[in-house]
């Protein structure tokens, strides 16, 4: 028997110790454990992020979801809140394996300094780039990972159910969501009644999927 609840500070180790095994082809994760931890713990409370774990029932950690209600705010409060201590464990584990800081300056430095930058400039006016009231509201899920041994039993599905009833709650119109194109996870979004939206590619040069999911 599955169960979900969000996630607490007390499951970050658990989590990242699962995501580190189950993602461990993402870039986030070449960080290493201590940088995850950090990063961790800052969803467990920015405003705007929905974040989710699923036990099994001697309430070990089997599977974990990602994602954020409103991204935009969620994104300007990882950055105010943690990005101090996210920059810190960056540069501690880019420092210790150069070919993780090479590929970072690479792909992503450029990206990462004006992003931090357009938000400070966000914070002295204020209403720049807010979207208008009548736009959809459209969260997003960013991770979803199940450990190997419990796969294919529904943890995913349950997950995915959550964070699809959190959005609701929280007034979103829709869930998007991308996936690399070699990932299986593409049939299981399909099954789980995700809508195909074309391939993009990450402003990094990543190939990937684009699903969508109406809340209405
Ligand atoms: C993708 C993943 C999250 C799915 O979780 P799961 O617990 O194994 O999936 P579920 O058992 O809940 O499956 C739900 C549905 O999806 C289908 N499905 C799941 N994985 C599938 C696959 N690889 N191929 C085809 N269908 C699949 C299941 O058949 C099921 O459909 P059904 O209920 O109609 O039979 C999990 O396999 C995983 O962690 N994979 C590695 C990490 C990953 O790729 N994450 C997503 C990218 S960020």
């Amino acid at each position: 028997m599955v169960s979900v609840r969000h996630l607490a500070a007390s499951d970050v180790d658990a989590a990242v110790t699962l995501h580190l095994v189950v993602l461990d082809m993402e870039f986030l994760s070449r960080f290493g454990p201590s940088f995850m931890r950090t990063y961790y713990r800052a969803w467990t409370t920015t405003p705007g992020s929905m974040s989710f774990v699923a036990l099994d029932d001697t309430g070990a950690l089997i599977g974990v979801l990602l994602g954020a209600t409103d991204p935009a705010t969620h994104v300007r409060a990882m950055v105010r809140e943690h990005g101090v201590a996210l920059a810190r464990a960056i540069v501690i584990a880019a420092a210790t394996r150069p070919r993780l800081a090479k590929d970072l300056v690479v792909t992503r430095a450029g990206r990462y300094v004006r992003g931090v930058g357009r938000l400070l400039l966000a914070r002295f006016r204020p209403t720049a780039g807010e979207p208008s009231a009548d736009a959809p509201r459209i969260g997003e899920v960013t991770h979803v990972l199940v450990d190997p041994a419990a796969q294919g039993g529904g943890v995913g599905r349950t997950l995915i159910d959550a964070a699809i009833a959190f959005g609701r709650e929280a007034g979103d119109d829709e869930l998007v969501l991308v996936t690399p194109p070699d990932l299986a996870a593409r049939h299981f979004y399909e099954a789980l009644g995700w809508r195909s939206d074309g391939a993009m590619t990450s402003r990094s040069g990543e190939p990937f999927l684009r699903y969508r999911y109406s809340l209405r």
